[in-house]
């Protein structure tokens, strides 16, 4: 198996994540600095990540997070913001989040050790869908909305196409409620997309991520994915369980 692939199983980061920290010379396998990802190891190797031995399969923790604003999604932060692992400090598992949110959005967060479901599950090719809820400013029109669910440029490179529906309009806050749903991840893509069709984003809140929702967890609250939900993930993305 590939070494980015092993590292991601074993639960050290996402198979993306784990590919960087190879490329930075932290794992050895056997011994000896390996530097690409694609190096073939098996059960009877010896990998290390930053001298910490690394054995096979742990024990996978998926837990389902109502992020409040105010946190951001890392593992660590180099200014010491509040981080989301912070949130669910109960673990003993190296959990990481599944995608991101930024600081100031809220909502549903997946945080997980699995790296093969992360991975895909944030890979585009699966077209995993997440549903947004975004108050922004002014009151959008129709071929403003149809812009949007057909793709916009942002940074150069077309948004895929999204579902966009309007909840509703308050004229007299000059502020709509937008339900966007999308199927790609790219770093700040709804506020992004709003701005670039002239209605920028007050407020940001994720409903729903793969099927999964806060449901009765309260804003700071996480809980421990069913066995049915871990399975509905794995179809989803095509990994047998
Ligand atoms: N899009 C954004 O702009 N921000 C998020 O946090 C998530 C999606």
């Amino acid at each position: 198996m590939r070494l980015a692939k092993y590292l991601a199983r074993a639960g050290v980061a996402s198979r993306r994540r784990a590919e960087i920290i190879i490329s930075e010379g932290r794992v050895a396998v056997n011994g000896i600095t390996a530097d690409k990802p694609q190096v073939l190891v098996g059960d009877n190797d010896t990998i290390t990540v930053d001298g910490r031995l690394i054995s096979g399969e742990e024990e996978k923790v998926y837990l389902l997070l109502n992020k409040p604003q105010g946190y951001i999604s890392t593992t660590t932060d180099t200014h010491d913001r509040p981080t989301v692992t912070e949130l669910v400090g109960d673990s003993d598992a190296r959990l990481y989040p599944v995608g991101r949110l930024d600081a100031d959005t809220s909502g549903v967060l997946l945080l997980t050790n699995d790296g093969e479901l992360a991975h895909r599950l944030m890979h585009p090719r699966y077209g995993v869908s997440k549903v947004y809820r975004a108050w922004v400013k002014g009151l959008p029109q129709k071929e403003t909305l149809d812009l949007m669910r057909g793709g916009l440029v942002i940074e150069g490179e077309k948004t895929a196409p999204a579902k966009v529906k309007l909840i509703r309009s308050e004229p007299e806050n000059d502020s709509s409620l937008l339900e966007i749903v999308l199927t790609e991840g790219k770093k700040r893509q709804v506020k992004n997309m709003c701005a670039e069709a002239g209605h920028p984003v007050k407020s940001l809140r994720r409903d729903n991520f793969a099927g999964l929702r806060a449901g009765k967890l309260e804003k700071g609250a996480y809980r421990h994915l069913k066995q049915r939900e871990i399975d509905a993930l794995y179809r989803l993305v095509g990994l047998q369980t």
